[in-house]
């Protein structure tokens, strides 16, 4: 099955329906007329989120989507990454990756996560993609002195049309059973586009709403992919896009649609904030067990 050959509108974006695989035969890069990622220092930010039970079988192989780590414990993604178009699921499914510009690489340098907690808006819509961002929490923070694992910082502002930023990815679904392909990180230096222009009829026609904005040449040829969405979006190391969803990959015309950290910026914080007073309930009931104990 190739999805991305399909011609008609069918949004490119993947879902894990409920642990459903969808399976990709495609191996190429789905970064769109980007590059190869030669050193991991601007990209310490990118993350892997892979189905756990699929990691299993071989490192790598369970990649669903890409994330970025925005505090030493916690990631940024898409909703539609850890949503089955119902409900969200059970962080249990999930497990992040870090540290690593190859796929299936488990190194000295590789972080290993679980993830404890999924918050995801509460008004996201599977068909709309309004409202397509979710925060993990993983089960420990990366250290903070780790040298290819670092947070990246978050835009305060909303996206300007005009600046160059690179969107990176494995951009593949790695279901496959023998998915053992060396597979670098690979990233696209695309341009904001104004939302005029992304909302002309001949292009998105009106659907890139408020929070969203569409980056990459009207001419086609650079763009994120399949497996690519919940992935970074950086300008000059600042954090302004989450990947979400296009028509297809690098068609003229449909340059790809991003959520825009900028605007999102009070719900990651009211997010951050609920998993962390989480995790002092969590540590305040544990202090009052022991208390009760002695
Ligand atoms: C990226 O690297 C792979 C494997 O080394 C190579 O096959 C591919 O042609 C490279 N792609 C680009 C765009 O440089
Ligand atoms: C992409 O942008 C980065 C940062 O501006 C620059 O260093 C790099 O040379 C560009 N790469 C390509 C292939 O355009």
């Amino acid at each position: 099955m190739n999805l991305y050959r399909e011609r008609s509108l069918i949004i490119f974006i993947i879902i894990v329906f409920c642990g459903t695989l969808i399976s990709a035969q495609n191996l190429t890069p789905k970064i769109i007329g980007g590059f190869n990622v030669s050193t991991i220092d601007d990209f310490k930010h990118q993350v892997s989120l892979r189905d756990a039970s699929h990691e299993s079988s071989t490192f790598g192989s369970g990649h669903i989507c890409g994330g970025s780590l925005i505090n030493y414990d916690t990631v940024l993604t898409a909703a539609h990454c850890v949503h089955d178009g119902d409900r969200y699921l059970s962080p249990a499914y999930y497990m992040a990756v870090m540290g690593n510009l190859d796929l299936f690489v488990r190194d000295s340098n590789t972080v290993v996560r679980r993830v404890i907690k999924v918050i995801g808006h509460r008004k996201y819509d599977p068909d709309s993609f309004i409202n397509d961002i979710a925060l993990l929490k993983l089960n420990a923070p990366v250290p903070k002195d780790h040298p290819t694992a670092q947070p990246i910082r978050l835009s305060k502002t909303e996206a300007r049309p005009g600046i160059n930023c690179q969107s990176s990815g494995w951009g593949s679904i790695q279901y496959e059973e023998n998915a053992r392909a060396v597979r670098g990180l690979m990233a696209v230096n695309i341009t904001i586009n104004s939302k005029y222009d992304c909302n002309r009829r001949e292009s998105h026609a009106g659907s890139v709403i408020r929070g969203q904005f569409c980056a990459g040449p009207f001419s086609g040829g650079k763009d994120t992919c399949q497996g690519d969405s919940g992935g970074p979006f950086a300008c000059n190391g600042v954090l302004v896009g989450i990947t979400s969803h296009g028509y297809e990959c690098g068609l003229p015309n449909y340059p790809g649609i991003y959520m825009d950290v900028g605007y999102y910026r009070d719900w990651i914080a009211a997010a951050n904030s609920a998993i962390s007073s989480l995790s002092n309930l969590i540590v305040l009931i544990a202090i009052l067990l022991i208390l009760s104990i002695f």
